[in-house]
């Protein structure tokens, strides 16, 4: 797997050391305030897990499902959250996703969530690619920013493929269908 990269931009110890410091973060501006963490599956399960378990305040966890990429690079602008949105009525909403790419998908949830009346929402993400968006999203959290290119790891996929890799690289051109 690890040969299919074009080069590694992010290693395992690198990710969890940028972790301590985003986990430190949330925990004192959430320090007194009741946190609903809303994860978007599946691209960031790891990124969840490995975050979570250095915040150590009580929330609560919901998941939600969205499909927007269909073994394609670039976002289709289609966005369907494959659920119900989780009930955040009077809660302080953080949404976890692994990257900020065309903003579509992080703009629907967002959109989706603020109708049911939360205290208040914010978004994290692993990695955000410096370019213009589809849709003007803001990132209050971010693991790393990133060029425009199409990397793979650590939950991110390329068809449902490299979401196992401990690392986050580029995926080599050659393998990435025209
Ligand atoms: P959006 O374009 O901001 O809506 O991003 C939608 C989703 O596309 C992200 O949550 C990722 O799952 C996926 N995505 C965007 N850029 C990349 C990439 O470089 N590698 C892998 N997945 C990506
Ligand atoms: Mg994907």
């Amino acid at each position: 797997m690890q040969g299919d990269l074009e080069r590694v931009l992010f290693d395992e110890a690198a990710i969890l050391r940028r972790l301590d410091q985003i986990a430190a973060q949330i925990s004192a501006d959430y320090r007194d305030q009741e946190l609903t963490v809303i994860a978007v599956l599946n691209g960031s399960l790891m990124f969840m897990a490995d975050l979570l378990r250095r915040i150590p305040l009580p929330l609560k966890l919901d998941c939600l499902g969205v499909a927007s990429y269909h073994g394609r690079t670039e976002s289709t602008g289609e966005v369907i959250l494959k659920q119900v949105a989780p009930d955040v009525k009077d809660r302080h909403i953080l949404i976890l996703d692994d990257i900020l790419d065309s903003g579509n998908s992080l703009a629907a949830v967002r959109e989706k969530l603020e109708m049911a009346q939360p205290l208040s929402v914010r978004v994290c993400v692993l990695l955000e690619k410096k370019k213009s968006r589809a849709r003007p999203v803001k990132a209050d959290y971010v693991g790393f920013q990133i060029a425009d290119e199409f990397v793979v790891g650590y939950g991110l996929d390329y068809m449902e493929q490299y979401r196992n890799l401990p690392c986050i690289g580029v995926l080599r051109k050659d393998l990435i269908a025209s």
